[in-house]
């Protein structure tokens, strides 16, 4: 049976839109087989889309320091619901940050550490001045380790 991966991206302009575009085609790499990707944003994202993933992938921005509010108000809506039913859950973060994203990393590491999910890699923080080939290329490779790694049942 197919793994469904869960990318939940926060995608309000072009350089998040690519972003999340290469994400969600790195995790199509034509070498992984047996994953279903779904990518939401976290206006469309519910409580059945989580209970229903193997993986998930949150995307954000860095606002005012913090995750996009967008994000924020996904984990109020599903926290509670999903809290006693997707402990373990592997998950990937990417921050687009034009500072550090620290504070941003450590308010998702905060509420993710609550859910007891288990972090696949370190999160990915695109800072900076915008740098496409560098952060296409990193977000692509996020999205291919966590499906090959979904598909080998190795997260
Ligand atoms: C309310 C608000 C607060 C923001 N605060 C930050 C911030 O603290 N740091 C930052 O880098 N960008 C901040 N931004 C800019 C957005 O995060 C921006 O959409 C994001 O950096 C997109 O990256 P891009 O400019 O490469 O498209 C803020 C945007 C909004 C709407």
């Amino acid at each position: 049976m197919s793994k469904k991966l869960l990318i939940v991206a926060h995608i309000p302009s072009p350089n998040t839109r690519e972003l999340c575009d290469a994400l969600n085609r790195g995790a199509r790499h034509r070498d992984v087989d047996g994953i279903d990707v779904l990518v939401r944003t976290p206006f469309e994202a519910d409580v059945a889309d989580v209970l229903s993933c193997q993986g998930i992938i949150l995307g954000t921005t860095e606002n005012l320091g913090y995750m996009s509010g967008a994000l924020k108000d996904f984990f109020d809506r599903i926290y509670y619901p999903c809290l006693e039913e997707t402990q373990g859950l592997p998950y990937g973060v990417y921050i687009r940050a034009g500072h550090d994203g620290t504070g941003t990393k450590r308010a998702i590491e905060t509420i993710v550490t609550g859910l007891r999910w288990r972090a696949i890699q370190p999160p990915l923080i695109c800072c900076g001045t915008y740098d496409a080939a560098l952060f296409v290329k990193q977000c692509e490779d996020l999205g291919t380790t966590m499906a090959a790694g979904l598909e080998a049942g190795i997260f």
